[in-house]
């Protein structure tokens, strides 16, 4: 009797215990060695790349030859140096990646951006957006490498952009914020899937990743009288932004610190200065793309699809989970792009202005130890 209670007692704490810990581990050193953690996976629960869907049919080198999109459509702005061929294989590409028929049998398919008796009518303000998400597109290919730049040596050869990248077949993408307003709470004690369920600063987005805050809390010296001149409600909302980020690419915080200091450039990995351009990356999409569509973007009562806004009233916005959906690489790093040359403004065609990515790389130039040394410490030997 004494004997199976034992037995009894002994296999409940290993069954607590081993149920959280069954199954194959992968473990991945982060950082330098040394004061490197050992970042450890469950491969069961790793989180698989998304399916990506495959283009709708092959583009053979002929089809991108023969009359021009411009020549033959009538209100084309920015796609008509494609061939006629290639710009329908656009089309129906991105009608999957934001509204396949399939999935939305009443709204779905071309028209959802388009009235079916006029192709060129601008009426449907979706085709509006789409536009303006095509520039935007094109400048994050063209103009934001350094966020792509990383240490498996693909520059950029990489994984690229494309509206799946976000939208992944939703006409909006499934993780967005807009403005959380002034709360009762400052802002605090809501836990929140923004913030990793900590019950910090919840809208550490609007801050940071739409205004241009200052992030960096520390202070330069270790003596009290020369402190930062960072609050403790500033430092607090760098820590929801932290934990945004930590969620967002489904990693820890050394993935990109040190932790032995987490401020100075020089001990960071190479993945602190693709987070940092991304920052800054981020910014430009919201501001100059997103919110810069104004009211095309349908309030409560108006649009045919509904609601395109917050509670505050402005549209909903990127942050880093949007592409990155919890995996560092976003979609385990799948090239989508090189099937659409045209998401990157081939053919010679000017792209949308790049004056907020030359200002990252301006800014980087003059940092104390750059970003951009950091990477180059840490690339490969040739
Ligand atoms: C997500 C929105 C969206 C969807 C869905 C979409 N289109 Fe378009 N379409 C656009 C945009 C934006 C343009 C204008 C491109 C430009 O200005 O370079 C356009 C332009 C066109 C034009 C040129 C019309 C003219 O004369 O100016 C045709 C034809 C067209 N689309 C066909 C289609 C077809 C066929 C489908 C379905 C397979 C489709 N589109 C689905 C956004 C969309
Ligand atoms: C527009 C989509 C997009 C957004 C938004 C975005 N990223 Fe990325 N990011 C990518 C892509 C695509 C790659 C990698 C491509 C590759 O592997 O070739 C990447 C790579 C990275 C890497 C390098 C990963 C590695 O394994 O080396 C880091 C770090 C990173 N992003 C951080 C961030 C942070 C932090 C944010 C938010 C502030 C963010 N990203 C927002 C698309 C995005
Ligand atoms: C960096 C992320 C990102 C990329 C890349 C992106 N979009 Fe979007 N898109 C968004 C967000 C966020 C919204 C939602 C905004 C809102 O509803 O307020 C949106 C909304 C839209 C809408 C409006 C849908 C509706 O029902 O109101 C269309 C159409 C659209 N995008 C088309 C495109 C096309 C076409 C591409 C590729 C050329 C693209 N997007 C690439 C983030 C992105
Ligand atoms: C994907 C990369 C990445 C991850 C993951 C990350 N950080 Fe950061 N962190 C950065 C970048 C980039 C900055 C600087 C931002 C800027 O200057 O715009 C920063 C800044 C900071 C700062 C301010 C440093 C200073 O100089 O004042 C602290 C503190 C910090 N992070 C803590 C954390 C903690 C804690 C975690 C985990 C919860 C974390 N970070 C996860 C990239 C990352």
């Amino acid at each position: 009797m004494m004997r199976k209670h034992f037995t009894l007692l002994a296999a409940v704490p290993a069954l607590m215990l081993g149920g959280c810990e069954i199954g194959t581990k992968v473990v991945e050193q982060q950082g330098p060695n040394g004061v490197a953690i050992a970042d450890i996976k469950h491969k069961a629960t790793m989180k698989v790349a998304a399916e990506v869907p495959a283009p709708p049919y092959e583009l053979t080198p002929d089809m991108r030859e023969g009359d021009r999109a411009k020549d033959v459509y009538e209100n084309v702005q920015l796609l008509g140096d494609v061939s006629v061929d290639e710009f329908n294989y656009i089309m129906a590409s991105i009608t999957e990646w934001i509204a396949p028929a399939d999935q939305y049998p009443e709204t779905g398919g071309c028209n959802y951006c388009h009235n079916p008796e006029n192709m060129a009518s601008d009426e449907v303000y979706t085709k509006v957006v789409a536009r303006k998400m095509l520039q935007m597109t094109r400048n994050i290919n063209a103009n934001w490498t350094p966020h792509f730049n990383n240490n498996y040596g693909q520059g950029s050869e990489g994984a690229g952009v494309t509206c799946w990248t976000c939208h992944r077949g939703n006409p909006v993408p499934a993780n967005n914020w807009a403005a959380a307003g002034p709360g009762k709470k400052l802002g605090q004690n809501s836990p929140l899937i923004q913030t990793a369920y900590a019950s910090l600063p919840y809208d550490s987005f609007s801050a940071y990743l739409a205004g241009k805050g200052p992030i960096r809390v520390i202070g330069k010296s270790a003596y009290p009288n020369q402190p930062s001149d960072a609050s403790i409600v500033s430092t607090e909302t760098t820590y929801g932004l932290m934990m945004h980020m930590s969620q967002g690419l489904g990693v820890n915080c050394t993935f990109c610190h040190n932790s032995q200091n987490f401020g100075k450039w020089d001990d960071s990995r190479a993945q602190r200065v693709n987070a940092w351009y991304g920052i800054r990356m981020v910014r430009d999409i919201n501001n100059n793309y997103i919110t810069a569509l104004g009211d095309t973007w349908p309030a409560n009562g108006e649009g045919p699809y509904g609601n395109r806004r917050g509670p505050e009233g402005d549209p909903l916005k990127v942050n880093c989970a949007t592409c990155h959906n919890g995996i560092n690489r976003p979609m385990g790093g799948a090239k989508m792009l090189k099937d659409y040359p045209a998401l990157k403004a081939p053919h010679g065609m000017a792209i949308a202005a790049a004056a907020p990515a030359a200002e990252a790389m301006e800014e980087a130039e003059t940092m104390e130890a750059t970003p951009v040394a950091a990477v180059e410490a840490e690339k490969p030997a040739a």
